[in-house]
């Protein structure tokens, strides 16, 4: 008789990295005897994968912490992990603020956790931060176990040597290290054969990729090309980018490489060159307009999507009206924007803050601003034609949904599987989805 398998429970914050990270914790807890499931209820094992990025995120995570007592008490083998950059950041102070934690481990030591679990099981505390010598890729798979879904992440790059001076990223995550190149065509070659037909390249910095291929070092682009070679693999993407690092090869395959979607994620964060230096970031704002128009001369539909950060320390509204404007020169399809939350042990937390009323209301008129522009850029899709790739069922009958050329969700009726890449009109545009017709 084989034993019943444990359940894993695991609860994922943050970025795209953290959604990968877990399925491969998942997988490595899996040779374990674990199973994952939906609830922590009833798990034999809960692990909080954890984000350091923005707005107090230690507090949260000792609040949701607190939320499992009642399940410790109630089993007492049940064990519990933090793991993630809030893990990386407050390591062992973790296990002295709150003991009912069993184990920490870092981003960079997940392949370790499987003996981390072995540990707690025998009554220790484990705790492992270390940034390892070793390359932290190789616990990544070779043959990555069964996908549902046609869609699927591939990280090719992690860490960050850039030091923001807002962001914990490059002390959470470590150096920038890239993954060798017949790592991840191994990766998206198994993806393919399971029925993946869009992979999204990850990493904090992925256009800085710079993976070993024999005695070479391949950029980016080059390695975008290699991967359009696959058969049946039709769609490739890659987030996020850093403006420094869009090289002039980066720039033409968006052009000249016609499985490369048509959709960039290009943080700017600010508007002002006061700012920008003071963000450390490494470029001025003109630079990033005109790196803009190198990009939409290559590809005159590509859809820009950025970052931005208000109430940084020190911003006047002078300088918020400079995001403004470089937010109305560069017309983005879709943006994600943030209050400035100071982090413990950036340069900028030194810094004196904005009015916290003043920071809300910047950040109310930037939002309105690009929610104007992303509505704008839905409605004009109506009318186009654009490749879809069908995901999923849709809400109503005899309806699928899936994401256009640009990543806007498609609702369509037609009687199509999961993975079927069509081409279809679009006829109507609602607030955060298109409706088409099949062509
Ligand atoms: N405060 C607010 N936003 C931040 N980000 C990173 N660090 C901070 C911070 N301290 C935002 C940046 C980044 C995105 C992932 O999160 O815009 O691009
Ligand atoms: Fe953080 Fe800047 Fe690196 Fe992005 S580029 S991860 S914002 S330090």
């Amino acid at each position: 008789m084989t034993e019943a398998p444990k359940k894993l429970y695991i609860k994922t914050y943050g970025c795209q990295m953290n959604v990968y990270d877990s399925e491969r914790m998942a997988e490595a807890m899996g040779g374990q005897g674990y199973e994952q499931v939906d609830s922590p209820e009833g798990a034999d094992m809960i692990l909080l994968n954890t984000c350091h990025i923005r707005e107090k995120a230690a507090e949260k995570v000792y609040s949701e912490l607190g939320r499992y007592k009642p399940l410790k008490v109630a089993n007492p083998d049940l064990k519990i992990g933090v793991a993630g950059c809030v893990a990386q950041a407050e390591g062992e102070e973790i296990l002295r603020r709150q003991p009912m934690v069993d184990l920490v481990v870092g981003p960079q030591s997940y392949h370790r956790l499987p003996e981390l679990e072995r540990q707690a099981r025998a009554g220790g505390k484990a705790l492992d931060t270390d940034f390892p010598e070793e390359m932290k890729f190789d616990h990544l798979p070779q043959r990555p176990k069964p996908k549902r879904g046609p869609t699927a992440f591939l990280t090719v790059q992690e860490g960050c040597d850039k030091f923001c001076a807002f962001c914990v990223v490059p002390y959470t995550r470590g150096a920038e290290v890239s993954r060798p190149v017949s790592r991840i065509l191994r990766e998206a070659e198994g993806l393919v054969e399971q029925g993946v037909r869009e992979i999204t390249l990850l990493g904090q910095n992925v256009n800085a990729y710079h993976g070993e291929e024999g005695s070479e070092t391949w950029g980016l682009a080059r390695l975008i090309r290699r991967l359009a070679e696959i058969d049946g693999l039709d769609r490739i993407r890659f987030t996020t980018s850093h403006p420094r690092d869009m090289d002039d090869d980066l720039i033409a395959a968006h052009g000249d490489c016609d499985k490369l979607m048509p959709y960039l994620h290009l943080p700017v964060q600010s508007g002002s060159d006061r700012i920008l230096k003071r963000m450390n970031r490494g470029h001025t704002a003109e630079d990033y307009i005109r790196l803009v128009e190198r990009i939409r001369a290559a590809r005159p539909d590509i859809l820009m999507s950025g970052d931005f950060i208000v109430g940084f320390p020190e911003e006047t509204e002078e300088d918020f009206l400079a995001t403004m404007a470089l937010v109305e020169e560069v017309g983005y399809g879709q943006c994600f924007s943030f209050k400035y939350s100071s982090r413990p042990g950036t340069p900028a937390a030194e810094r004196p803050l904005v009015d916290p009323a003043e920071a809300d209301d910047r950040l109310q008129r930037l939002q309105a601003l690009l929610t104007r522009q992303q509505r704008a850029a839905q409605d004009a899709m109506v009318g186009r034609e654009v490749g879809v790739l069908v995901e999923k069922a849709g809400r109503l009958p005899g309806q699928v949904v899936g994401k256009s050329d640009h990543l806007h969700a498609v609702h369509m009726v037609a009687n199509l599987a999961p993975g079927s890449l069509v081409r279809a009109r679009i006829t109507e545009s609602a607030p955060n989805s298109l409706a088409g017709t099949l062509v």
